[in-house]
């Protein structure tokens, strides 16, 4: 038996020098050291044999164990190292090319443009309030005074939601304005209340260079005891100077809205002409920014809010088209297309 473990250490040894790579190593290892190989049987006959033989046997079975483990090891570590370098040739990587960057993201210019007119409302106290997107016909209409046979319905076309009630209504639909937050403020704080609101809102409308079925607002809703228009004018003039900066004029004019009374919009110089009269602002040297009123007192009444006792003034306003004004973009839809050489210039 000492002369047969003799024999494999040498037919181990003298196999292995042949081999040149991992795979044949491993078999390698499998016919020498594995569970069923030579080697093991003997160590494991061990127990069968006499004291003396046991003793001679197993030092000798034992030593050749740990020396093929060991030539093992070493020849593992040399044939990994050769096989990185010929991977690395054959599959031509050039481990001194510069890396691939990551695109590093930024915020999109309606997204940025939303952030900045919150940061001046909120610098006002304003608290900005998000509602849902989908909404009750309850709190986009009927609550701001548009009843179901309302010709203002009109002026807004409208996703309806496919729900309908066990008698044929379909009271659900896609809020086409953020006024319904404001109505939904009224009957949930109470006074005094200074919050904006802004988000997504829906229209069934196809798109082109000035529509698109998607767009962002943002409503503002002030109520307190004593506001009045004053204070209106006041806080909105301040926004305006702060956006569009010190200089630029701007012009209240008489409105219509069925939520508010009196009803009023804003108008800021024209940006591209500077009230000259441009293609842009129709030639009337003025661009519409938002809409604005003192609350109707039907709508405090209805949330809640005693008319007699508190006043209220709020304005929404469309977001796209300041950055458009900003910066001379004259097609809405780039910014719902998601084209890179468009988004990263801002
Ligand atoms: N919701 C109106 C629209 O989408 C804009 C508006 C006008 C909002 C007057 C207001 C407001 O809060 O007081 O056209």
């Amino acid at each position: 038996m000492l002369q047969q473990l003799e024999e494999l250490k040498l037919d181990a040894l003298r196999e292995l020098e042949g081999i040149n790579d991992i795979k044949e190593l491993e078999s390698w290892r499998v016919r020498y050291l594995g569970k069923k190989s030579e080697l093991t049987k003997v160590l494991r006959s061990l127990a069968t044999l006499p004291l003396e033989q046991r003793k001679a046997n197993g030092t000798l079975a034992n030593e050749v164990k740990a020396k093929l483990e060991d030539i093992l090891k070493q020849k593992r570590q040399v044939l990994g190292e050769t096989q990185l370098v010929t991977t690395v040739k054959e599959e031509h990587i050039d481990v001194t090319l510069p890396g691939r960057p990551f695109p590093v993201g930024r915020l999109h210019p309606i997204t940025q443009t939303l952030y900045e007119i919150c940061d001046i409302f909120v610098s006002m106290g304003f608290q900005i309030v998000e509602g849902l997107e989908v909404e009750w016909d309850y709190y986009n209409f009927e609550a701001l005074n548009i009843p179901r046979e309302h010709p203002a319905r009109d002026t807004m076309s409208t996703s309806w939601v496919d729900f309908q009630t066990d008698s044929g209504d379909r009271p659900m639909l896609l809020r086409t304005h953020t006024t319904s937050v404001t109505a939904r403020i009224i009957e949930t704080m109470q006074p005094p209340i200074r919050v904006i609101e802004p988000g997504k809102v829906y229209r069934y409308e196809a798109s082109d260079a000035t529509h698109t079925p998607m767009f962002y607002q943002i409503d503002g809703l002030v109520v307190d005891d004593g506001i009045t228009m004053a204070d209106l004018k006041g806080t909105l003039y301040e926004f305006a100077r702060r956006f569009f900066g010190e200089d630029r004029k701007v012009r209240f004019r008489c409105d219509y809205f069925p939520f508010v009374e009196p009803g009023a919009e804003m108008a800021i110089e024209c940006l591209a002409c500077g009230g000259k009269g441009c293609r842009l602002c129709g030639n009337s040297g003025w661009i519409e920014i938002l809409g604005a009123g003192m609350t109707h007192p039907q709508v405090l009444q209805r949330g809640g809010v005693d008319p007699e006792v508190y006043s209220s003034f709020a304005f929404g306003m469309g977001i796209d088209r300041l950055p458009m004004l900003r910066y001379g973009i004259d097609d809405t839809r780039l910014f719902y297309s998601n084209d890179l050489r468009f988004l990263r210039q801002f």
